[in-house]
C-alpha cells in the first residue's frame, strides 16, 4: 500500500486476497453491493475511539457531536456506550431523538438558536442548551429551558484553519468574558439554572497548547466568576477539537493522551484558585467518527492534461467531500482493487464536478490506474457527507457499516427522485 501512512485506514483494514478488505468485507464486494461512492464506516475503529475516550474520562458525561456525521444507526452504537449528543439544530436533535438518546444525554447549542429550537430542546429535555448570545436569555426562559450552560470566548487562537477556530478574539461563537460575566448574572435573574461553563476552541487540533492554554484561562474566568458574581461552574464543558491523521506528518495526540492532559490541567487550573472541581462534558465529533470511515469511488476518466499533470477522475467529488475546496484538506489514496502494486506515479485525483477546483487530491503515487479501479480514500468518517451538497444534481452516496465480516446500510444512496421531489412543478 505505497503512498499510504498507517493510522489514516480504519483499524480492521487490511490486504486479502489482492485488494482491500474493510470489517471482514472486501472493497469490491462493497462497491458492487451499494454502488459508489459509498463511505464505509468500521465498528471496530468507532468503538474503540468511544471506549478511548470512557478510558481516559470514566466520569465524563461524553457526548458524540452530531455535526461530525448525523446518522441514527451510528449513534445508537454510541448510545449503547454511554454516549449523549451534541447538537447544534433541530435537524441534529432530530437524529438524536430518533437514535433514542435521553434528554439527559442531549446539549444543544448554536450561534443563533431560533425560539422553535429552543422549544424544543425544552421539550425534549435537553440537559443543557449552551447560552451563545445575550439575546438568547429572555428566548430561553420564555421557552421553558430549565438548564444551561454559558459559552465564554477566550481570545486564544488554536493552531488549525481559520474556518474550524472558534474561540479567537472576534469569533462568532460564544461570548467575551465581560458579556459572559453579564449573560450568567441576567440569566439567573430570569430564573434559568445556570450550571457552569462550555469552551470549544477549534477543530482538527493536531496539539494539546492551546487547548491547555484556554484551560487555565478558564480557570481564572470560573475564579472572576465567584469573585464578581459569588458563583461558579458545577460543570465545565471542554468541547472537542482532537484531531485526526489525514496525511503523512500528521501527529495528533491519541484520544488518551489528549483527555488526559486535559483532565489534568483542569484539577491543576481549579485546585490553583481553590475552586470546587467541577464535572466534565466532553464533546468529540472527528476523532470519533473521522478515522473509522473511508470513501470508496469508481476510476473513470484518466487523462494526461500535461507532461507533470494526470487526472485519475472519480464517480463523486466535491459533492460529498468538499472539505479541499473549504479548508485546503489533504488526503491520501490507494487503489483497493491493487492495493499492493508497484506505483507507476503521481497522479491528481479529480471529481466529476463542473470546477476547475474539483480537486479531490493535488498528487498521490498510484499504481497506473484504469477505468474500472476503485479508489479508497480513508479518513473520510467526519465532515464529509455532513458537508455534503446536490452540486451538478449529483445525489449524495450511501453510507455502510461494517463489521465481523458483514455489511449493512446505514444510510440510502440518494436518488434522482429524491431531488425531483423537491422541485415545485405544475400539475
Ligand atoms: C460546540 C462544539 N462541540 C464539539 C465540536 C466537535 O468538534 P470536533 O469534531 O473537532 O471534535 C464542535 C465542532 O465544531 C463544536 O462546535
Amino acid at each position: 500500500m505505497d503512498g499510504l501512512t498507517t493510522g489514516t485506514l480504519p483499524d480492521s483494514a487490511a490486504v486479502e486476497g489482492g485488494e482491500l478488505v474493510v470489517g471482514g468485507v472486501a472493497a469490491s464486494t462493497l462497491a458492487e453491493r451499494f454502488g459508489t461512492p459509498l463511505v464505509v464506516y468500521c465498528e471496530e475503529t468507532l468503538l474503540a475511539a468511544a471506549r478511548a475516550y470512557r478510558e481516559a474520562a470514566p466520569n465524563a458525561l461524553l457526548l458524540y457531536s452530531v455535526k461530525a456525521f448525523p446518522n441514527v444507526e451510528l449513534l445508537r452504537l454510541l448510545a449503547a456506550e454511554g454516549y449523549g449528543a451534541d447538537v447544534s439544530t433541530l435537524g441534529e436533535l432530530a437524529y438524536a431523538r430518533a437514535a433514542g438518546i435521553p434528554g439527559e444525554r442531549i446539549v444543544v447549542h448554536g450561534n443563533n438558536k431560533s425560539d422553535e429550537e429552543l422549544r424544543a430542546a425544552a421539550e425534549a429535555g435537553a440537559r443543557f442548551v449552551v447560552l451563545d448570545a445575550l439575546d438568547e436569555i429572555e428566548r430561553a426562559a420564555a421557552a421553558a429551558v430549565r438548564s444551561t450552560l454559558v459559552r465564554v470566548t477566550p481570545g486564544i487562537e488554536a493552531d488549525t484553519h481559520p474556518a474550524i477556530r472558534t474561540a479567537h478574539h472576534g469569533s462568532k461563537f460564544g461570548l467575551p468574558p465581560d458579556q459572559a460575566l453579564e449573560a450568567i448574572r441576567r440569566a439567573r435573574d430570569a430564573g434559568l439554572e445556570v450550571a457552569g461553563l462550555h469552551l470549544h476552541i477549534g477543530s482538527q487540533l493536531l496539539g494539546v497548547d492551546a487547548a491547555r492554554a484556554s484551560i487555565d484561562w478558564l480557570g481564572a474566568f470560573a475564579a472572576d466568576c465567584r469573585a464578581e458574581l459569588g458563583w461558579e461552574p458545577e460543570i465545565v464543558d471542554l468541547g472537542g477539537g482532537l484531531g485526526i491523521q489525514y496525511v503523512e506528518g500528521e501527529r495528533p495526540p491519541t484520544i488518551v493522551d489528549f483527555v488526559t492532559t486535559l483532565l489534568g490541567r483542569l484539577g491543576h487550573a481549579w485546585a490553583l484558585h481553590g475552586l470546587e472541581q467541577p464535572s466534565v462534558i466532553l464533546e468529540p465529533g472527528r476523532s470519533l467518527v473521522g478515522h473509522a470511515g473511508l470513501t470508496l469511488y469508481r476510476v473513470g476518466v484518466v487523462k494526461q492534461a500535461t507532461e507533470t499533470t494526470t487526472f485519475v477522475a472519480v464517480d463523486g467529488g466535491m459533492s460529498d467531500n468538499p472539505r479541499p475546496q473549504l479548508y485546503g484538506a489533504r488526503y491520501e489514496a490507494l487503489l483497493a482493487n491493487r492495493p499492493d502494486e508497484e506505483p507507476a506515479g503521481s497522479y491528481t485525483v479529480c471529481g466529476k464536478h463542473c470546477e476547475s477546483g474539483d480537486v479531490l487530491i493535488e498528487s498521490v503515487r498510484l499504481p497506473e490506474p484504469r477505468r474500472g479501479d476503485l479508489l479508497a480514500v480513508p479518513a473520510t468518517g467526519a465532515y464529509t457527507l455532513s458537508l455534503a451538497s446536490n452540486y451538478n444534481a449529483v445525489p449524495r452516496p450511501a453510507a455502510v457499516l461494517v463489521a465481523d465480516g458483514k455489511a449493512r446500510l446505514i444510510r440510502r444512496r440518494e436518488t434522482l427522485d429524491d431531488l425531483l421531489a423537491l422541485e415545485a412543478r405544475a400539475t
